[in-house]
């Protein structure tokens, strides 16, 4: 009797509890489009995306359930700990996977992500993670990090539609659209002006607050929707790494949630004072930046890091960040020669490029260079050199 009963308890039960499973799985795998899991660790979850940090190099994890290589080994309360605390296991996980923001995830949220991964096909693939550079490759240096810049919070609701506060919440949350659009300070933590614009390796991400110039301050919430829901509105066309993050995620949000972080968006105050002045010109910056990607960055490389002897960098370059940059602008007209010395008899050399670009674009791409990867020189005006070319031109014919 007592078997009958248990058995038929259990036949009771089994549908209910497969079928709470199955909304589980299903609101688990909205989580990750919110979170835009693939975008990091790749279409199938299993990792092995090189993200280029100012620190060096880190290799995204696999998360597929494999045991070895995997999250297999995770209990749902390790899973929170990784999104919520950065500490796994004893492990303290780089802020490049944006736990700073998930860390605002509810805990039934997050338990449903984790119930959707399990069901993902396991991948067997090990993946090298930590390959930053001494001494930052030292995990441990991230506890002493949390102390001092992770402190999530979220804004008082109090009179907030209900549209904004979570718009809110996707922005700042899941979304962690500040990981791109915020700038940071020199050990990768967010300052101020929150989403108000700032430099990746090699692409701009635009300020993102009401200002009319440099941010969305023009746009209908309408535009918003459009650009994140198709990656175009009457503004702007996306590239570069927004792209991915339509395709993978905002794409595929809910109308409701891509109009709450119109709504959210749209209510953000002018940055006051942006980071560097030049970025308030955001189409100089994009044309600057797609300059520098055609005409230098094959040699100077996307990171502006150069190649070792042969190449100098152009982060912390003092021809790059001198107050006058009349040097500068000579450099990239006229090219230059290094000297040739016994030790390294052929030095390879800057190419002149007046031929190939004309002044508003040397200002552009000079602007871009010196307010980019924590250079600090002020903007550089088109008149500026077309007065250097003048010279050089000058000089050339008195010189025949
Ligand atoms: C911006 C890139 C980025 C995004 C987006 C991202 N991650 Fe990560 N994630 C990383 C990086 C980098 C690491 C490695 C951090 C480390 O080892 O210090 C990591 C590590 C992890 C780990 C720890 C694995 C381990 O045990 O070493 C888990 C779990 C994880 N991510 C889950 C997720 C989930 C779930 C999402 C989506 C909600 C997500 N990540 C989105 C970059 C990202
Ligand atoms: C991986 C980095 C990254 C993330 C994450 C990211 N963005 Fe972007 N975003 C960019 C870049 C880069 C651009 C500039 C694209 C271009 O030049 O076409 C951009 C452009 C935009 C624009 C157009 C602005 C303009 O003036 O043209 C909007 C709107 C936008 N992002 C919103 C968001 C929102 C909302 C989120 C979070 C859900 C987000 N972004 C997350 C990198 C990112
Ligand atoms: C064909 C490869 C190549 C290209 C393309 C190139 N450079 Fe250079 N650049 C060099 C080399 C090599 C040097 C070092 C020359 C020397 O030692 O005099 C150099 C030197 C420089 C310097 C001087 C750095 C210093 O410390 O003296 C600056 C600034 C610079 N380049 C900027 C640029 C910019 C901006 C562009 C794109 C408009 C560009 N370069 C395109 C190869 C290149």
């Amino acid at each position: 009797m007592r078997a009958l009963l248990v058995a038929a308890l259990l036949f009771a039960a089994t549908p209910a509890l497969a079928q709470a499973d199955g909304a589980a799985v299903a609101d688990g795998r909205y989580q990750a489009v919110l979170g835009d899991c693939a975008g990091c660790h790749g279409d199938d979850l299993s990792g092995g995306i090189a993200l280029e940090t100012p620190f060096g190099r880190l290799v995204t994890p696999n998360i597929t359930p494999d045991r070895d290589t995997g999250i297999g080994s995770y209990s749902a309360a390790d899973f929170r700990d990784a999104m919520k605390t950065g500490i796994v296991q004893g492990k303290a996980l780089y802020p490049a996977m944006p736990y700073t923001a998930y860390a605002r995830m509810p805990d039934k949220d997050v338990d449903a992500l984790f119930a959707y991964l399990k069901t993902v096909k396991p991948v067997r693939h090990a993946v090298k993670v930590n390959q930053l550079r001494f001494p930052y490759r030292w995990r441990f240096l991230m506890r002493i990090w949390n102390l001092i810049f992770f402190h999530p919070k979220a804004p008082d609701p109090a009179s907030h539609s209900a549209a904004w506060i979570r718009g809110e919440y996707l922005v700042n949350g899941p979304g962690h659209c500040g990981t791109c659009h915020t700038p940071k300070n020199m050990f990768g933590a967010d300052i101020k002006p929150i989403l108000g614009g700032a430099l990746l390796q090699g692409w701009f991400a635009p300020d993102l607050t009401g200002d009319a110039q440099t941010g969305l301050g023009g746009w209908l919430a309408a535009d918003i929707v459009t650009y994140l829901g198709t990656g175009r509105s009457a503004h702007s066309i996306a590239s570069g790494p927004m792209t991915e993050v339509i395709t993978n995620s905002t794409a595929q949000m809910r109308p409701g949630d891509l109009g709450a972080i119109a709504a959210y968006l749209k209510d953000l105050p002018p940055a006051p004072g942006n980071t560097h002045a030049s970025l308030r010109d955001v189409e100089r910056m994009k044309r600057g930046s797609s300059l520098y990607q055609i005409n230098c960055s094959a040699c100077h490389g996307l990171d502006a890091k150069g190649q070792g002897p042969l190449v100098p960098p152009l982060t912390g370059n003092a021809v790059v960040n001198q107050a006058d940059a009349s040097t500068l602008v000579r450099l990239v007209l006229a090219g230059s020669q290094g000297a040739g010395t016994k030790a390294a008899p052929t030095r390879p050399a800057m190419p002149s490029l007046a031929w190939r670009l004309d002044d508003r674009q040397v200002a552009d791409i000079l602007t871009y260079v010196r307010a980019n990867w924590g250079n600090q020189g002020t903007p550089v005006a088109q008149d500026f050199v077309g007065g250097i070319r003048a010279g050089l031109q000058d000089g050339q014919s008195a010189s025949k």
